[in-house]
């Protein structure tokens, strides 16, 4: 009961601090993300700071509901009924833009389309009530590391600023090693033209988005043309470089299991011992972060992970892994 009434008081501090042109860090179910009032230009631009984020890269702008997304947002059949089956939850819609909005130029970063998500997560449900706004927020890293699945990662990256970092303390540490229930980024998929196009692979795959729209949705060439790294920009990576689809270790590697694969050395992990891709992608992160630290430490030159199937929520864990390699 006390964890809860000094919950409740965290989140309307939270909420004052947004309404007031603040910057705030709050808990999702997919990542942790540095918020602000998605229509205060002078707000936004702190984010950017921040996280040292390129001013051409746009926001998702994080909303109560459908309703609420539609004050900013041209919602077509497609959209509708994505919203209908899958928010709340881990789906970033990108929509044209509606005439006449207050949304902050930096969000937008020149598009007239808009990235809506309205989250399941009830701390980031409740903050965006309580603020009573749009929250434009990315997620809570420095731009190009590995992002934020915990309180601990963000407090890391933003303790020295003015950042707010709201906690879930409802989580039991000893049980639940991350704050946010699946803890991979959502999916992001494009409805501005025709076809629907998938353009980040998430927790909500592409079989299910085609499932539940009666069609085909196309896939982003961004994510299908990465053959190999080199050919995107770096993004959730690691201090330490990764070497990915390792069967051995080489010298001075520690490795990143998944299911019975068995790179073993003085220190390893495995994302999930019965090889459940869901649970792969929730510990994706976090035990990246682990593995970067104790390389850092150790003087250990490269992390070995092992190969992931490539299906299902195995796309979204390789395309991270890919962009992290880089
Ligand atoms: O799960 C998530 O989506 C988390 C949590 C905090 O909601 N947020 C997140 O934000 O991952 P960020 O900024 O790290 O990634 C958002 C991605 C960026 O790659 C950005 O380029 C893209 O969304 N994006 C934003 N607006 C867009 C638009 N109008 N068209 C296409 N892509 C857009
Ligand atoms: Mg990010």
């Amino acid at each position: 009961m006390q964890h809860l009434s000094k919950l409740t008081q965290d989140i309307q501090k939270a909420a004052e601090i947004i309404k007031s042109g603040g910057v705030v860090a709050f808990p999702t179910e997919t990542v942790y993300g540095l918020g602000a009032d998605a229509t205060n230009e002078k707000a936004v631009q702190k984010i950017f700071m921040l996280k040292n984020r390129p001013c051409i890269n746009p926001l998702i702008v994080h909303v109560k509901s459908m309703s609420h997304a539609k004050d900013i947002a041209i919602f077509n059949d497609d959209a509708t009924i994505l919203a209908k089956n899958f928010w709340p939850g881990a789906l970033t819609l990108v929509l044209p833009l509606k005439e006449h909005n207050i949304i902050a130029k930096s969000v937008l970063a020149g598009l007239n389309s808009i990235a809506v998500r309205s989250p399941s997560n009830l701390i980031a449900h409740d903050l965006i009530n309580c603020s009573d706004t749009a929250i434009a927020a990315p997620s809570a890293n420095p731009s190009g590391y590995v992002s934020a699945s915990t309180y601990e990662h963000v407090y890391e990256h933003f303790h020295n600023t003015d950042v707010f970092i709201l906690r879930d303390l409802l989580v039991n540490p000893e049980i639940k090693t991350h704050d946010c229930l699946y803890g991979i980024e959502s999916t992001i998929i494009d409805l501005t033209s025709y076809d629907p196009t998938i353009l980040r692979y998430g927790f909500i795959t592409p079989e299910i988005i085609s499932e539940v729209l009666e069609k085909e949705v196309k896939i982003s060439s961004s994510l299908t043309a990465i053959k190999a790294p080199g050919m995107m920009l770096k993004h959730y990576s690691p201090e330490t470089k990764l070497r990915l689809n390792a069967v051995n270790l080489d010298h001075n590697e520690i490795g990143l299991n998944f299911g019975d694969s068995k790179l073993i050395s003085t220190f390893n992990l495995n994302l999930s011992i019965s090889g459940d891709l869901a649970i792969a992608a929730s510990n994706l992160y976090y035990m990246l972060r682990v593995l970067d630290n104790y390389a850092k430490q150790h003087k250990i030159s490269q992390i070995a992970v092992a190969p992931i199937p490539n299906i299902s929520i195995g796309l979204a864990i390789n395309d991270r892994l890919m962009r992290a390699s880089n």
